[in-house]
């Protein structure tokens, strides 16, 4: 056994890594230290949910966005999208359509957009609660005050998303406009655990300027936070943005940090995105064998949908929408895994 197996040991026994460790171990990566990670992250995944796999409806309820993040499609100063709302009807029949395909959790993600005020969202949440009373609500719509965060907690909000995206400082200010800080992204997530969601941090692979020191600073954080959930995907230039050359993030080093995830925190609901199905045809399949155990299709319009385009050629169509349920589950079925109707919540 060679010193960076028997760093993923260390992992698995104390569940903590150095920051060195961390970085030598991504630096270090080869095909076979990868097959190692992923077997024992299996392993880890089978003993907390078996081979269950929970999908979550995603509802990209609005492209509007204050923010200019030098990464993101849906930047405030690409004039080339088309901006859409969903109003409180669409959102209910979105839900409804879901519910009839076996959803047991909804995901609101959005752009910060103003229009959607604390009034508005209470609303939308207490109506999706009250209509769906066996289902989780899960926020995704950025940085918000703690009395709102508090508010929509009350309205019936169970867990929250928001990325962390990049733990250093520095990087952090690589990746955005100089109006978003790394600091207040964090304290954001640490207001959201202490009011009661369950909540979701995570960052992109291969983000401009990453570093293994810095992937190692963000798995620092995620052992410190200790989230219910975590979302990494690959970054995937878009060319309306200032990342419009850089090169995109690869598919085997987010399954390997995939696998990683999955011994730092053995019961994290850890989905394979969409972003990784957009790299590779089998990406999601890749990441479920990787340790990954959720699955989070497109429950929005089919007529708006091509208009939340993070990045480049982002899939929106055939299982990666919430009506090809049955392809996907026949894709999951043959690998081994079942897609459960089941509000899947944390083990944690
Ligand atoms: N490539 C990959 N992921 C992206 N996101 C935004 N833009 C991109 C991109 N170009 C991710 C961010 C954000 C989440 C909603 O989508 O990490 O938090």
């Amino acid at each position: 056994m060679d010193d960076l197996q028997q760093l993923v040991q260390k992992l698995q026994n104390t569940r903590h890594l150095e920051k060195e460790e961390w970085a030598a171990l991504i630096r270090g990566r080869t095909d076979m230290l990868a097959e190692y990670v992923f077997s024992l992250a299996r392993k880890e995944r089978h003993q907390h949910y078996g081979h269950d796999i929970y999908i979550r409806g995603l509802i990209e309820f609005t492209n509007y966005c204050k923010n200019d993040c030098y990464y993101c499609g849906i930047r405030k100063s690409n004039a080339g999208v088309m901006r859409y709302r969903l109003g409180e009807e669409q959102i209910l029949s979105c839900c409804s359509a879901g519910y009839a395909l076996g959803f047991r959790t909804f995901v609101l993600q959005g752009g910060e957009d103003g229009w959607f005020t604390d009034e508005r969202m209470i609303h939308i949440v207490g109506a999706i609660k009250s209509r769906f009373p066996d289902c989780a609500l899960t926020l995704s719509i950025g940085e918000r005050s703690k009395e709102s965060y508090q508010a929509l907690f009350q309205a019936g909000a169970d867990r929250y998303l928001l990325r962390h995206e990049t733990f250093n400082a520095a990087h952090y200010s690589l990746l955005h406009p100089s109006s978003l800080t790394a600091a207040s992204r964090q304290k954001c997530l640490w207001t959201l655990k202490d009011i009661g969601y369950q909540v979701g941090a995570g960052f992109m692979v291969g983000a401009p300027g990453q570093t293994p020191e810095y992937l190692a600073e963000d798995l620092l954080f995620l052992e410190k936070l200790k989230p219910h959930m975590v979302g990494i995907g690959p970054f995937i230039p878009h060319h309306a943005t200032p990342f419009a050359g850089e090169p995109a993030g690869t598919l085997e080093e987010t399954l390997f940090l995939l696998g990683l995830i999955r011994l730092l925190l053995p019961k994290v609901l850890l989905p394979a995105t969409t972003a990784l199905g957009t790299i590779a045809p089998n990406g999601r399949e890749l990441g479920i064998l990787s340790g990954a155990n959720v699955i989070m299709p497109n429950l929005s319009p089919a007529n708006v949908r091509e208009n939340y385009t993070l990045y480049d050629n982002k899939l929106c169509t055939g299982a990666e929408a919430a009506a090809g349920i049955q392809e996907l589950k026949d894709r999951m079925c043959a690998i081994g895994y079942q897609i459960v109707t089941d509000r899947g919540d944390s083990r944690m």
